[in-house]
């Protein structure tokens, strides 16, 4: 992804970052400046009125306090979200949080509603099975409204084949079970999945929920998720957010006029980190070039796991010529531990430092302790 100058950030504070990695073998590093770049843009929907920092994508505390300068909420699935909102940025406030669990004990949302966070209930059931536990209370309800949509299968939140959502059969029959559990909706939730660039995708469900409101006499928010495309591959072109917001703004302005609410996550900072990783060998296998890094999937799973794209550049000698195609892979004990494969390099060499981009979003919140090593450390390295 590129910054507003049409160049990577990476690019310009090279020297920057080789010097913060100082002997470390990898680490992510992150700019705040792209990330508060992405927030603002996201903030500068005419159409939106509050923007929700999914941060599944990115926990980091010193994300989280630079969101919300800019503005954002939280949008969390976990009790150790919360916590780690609460810890991380000082004095925020129960209702700049949503707490949006998924198949959760009985016992989370309790601990969620006790404090006041409004909760977005994706089952009829529990609305009427928990006796007690909803009445009075401010909730959202997450309606299997927007279709299936994203970058891969394992991302795409809606559709029958997903667990996530009230199906669209039910939606008739929810407002007797919302009765019933005593709550108040005020909002209704919908999210397709993790990136998609086509303006219809948060459009369509838009229309969907507006409809659905009918039914809910309190409802005045409409939340459209996250799910925001980011460029990442070659050739990929960037969100049109101009687009998106035309396409949105007739919700916002005609009668009744919800609040637009969204949850980006991945757009927000997915461009602002980047994974450093020393080589630690270069093997030819027959036509087969391997360069191996000192860490793989278990700093990065994304590649593994969705065969997603990141460009993956050698930082030591960016401008030299790209002459040998090469996989790029880690130490763990997986054919799978791949981070680029058939990539174009220049000749690398042990204790180059190569750089593999977009990795600020699902990069060390989803990495693990597999073959017991630990993950890439996380460096900030500007505001
Ligand atoms: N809101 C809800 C209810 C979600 O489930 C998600 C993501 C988001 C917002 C934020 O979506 P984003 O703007 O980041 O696309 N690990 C995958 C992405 C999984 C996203 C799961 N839910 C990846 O690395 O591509």
């Amino acid at each position: 992804m590129t910054g507003a100058s049409g160049t990577a950030w990476w690019r310009v504070r090279r020297r920057e970052l080789l010097a913060e990695l100082g002997e470390r073998d990898c680490a992510y590093a992150y700019d705040l400046a792209t990330l508060r770049h992405q927030a603002r843009a996201m903030r500068g929907l005419g159409s939106v009125s509050r923007v929700l920092y999914a941060l599944k994508a990115n926990p980091h505390p010193a994300i989280l306090r630079a969101v919300r300068e800019e503005g954002c909420g939280f949008e969390c699935v976990s009790p150790g979200e919360v916590e780690r909102v609460h810890e991380a940025v000082p004095g925020v406030q129960p209702d700049e949080i949503l707490f949006t669990p998924n198949f959760a004990p009985r016992a989370e949302y309790r601990w969620a509603l006790e404090r006041g966070i409004r909760v977005t209930v994706d089952n009829a059931a529990i609305l009427r099975d928990w006796s007690g536990l909803f009445e009075g209370r401010e909730i959202f309800l997450r309606l299997d409204a927007a279709g299936g949509r994203g970058h891969h299968e394992k991302v795409r939140t809606g559709g029958r084949h997903s667990k996530f959502g009230v199906p669209p059969e039910e939606f008739a029959e929810l407002p007797r079970a919302v009765a019933a559990s005593g709550a108040r909706v005020t909002g209704l939730h919908a999210h397709g999945g993790s990136g998609h660039f086509d303006p219809a995708g948060w459009a369509e469900p838009a229309r969907v929920l507006a409809a659905e409101a009918a039914r809910y006499p309190g409802v005045r928010i409409l939340n459209l998720g996250g799910g925001f495309g980011v460029a990442a591959a070659p050739g990929e072109a960037p969100m049109d957010l101009a687009a998106l917001d035309a396409a949105l703004a007739p919700f916002a302005a005609g009668a009744p006029g919800f609040e637009i609410w969204i949850e980006p996550g991945r757009y927000v900072a997915a461009g602002a980190g980047v994974l450093l990783a020393r080589v630690t060998q270069v093997k030819r296998k027959g036509e087969e070039c391997y360069v191996g890094v000192a860490t793989g999937m278990n700093s990065l799973i994304r590649p593994a796991l969705y065969g997603a794209y990141h460009e993956i550049v050698n930082l030591s000698r960016l401008d030299a010529p790209a002459t040998v195609r090469c996989t790029v892979v880690g130490p763990v004990c997986e054919s799978g531990d791949e981070l680029g494969r058939g990539r174009l390099l220049p000749p690398c060499a042990e204790g180059d430092v190569m750089l593999i981009a977009d990795a600020g979003a699902y990069g060390r919140s989803m990495a693990s302790h597999y073959n017991l090593r630990a993950p890439a450390p996380e460096i900030v390295v500007g505001g």
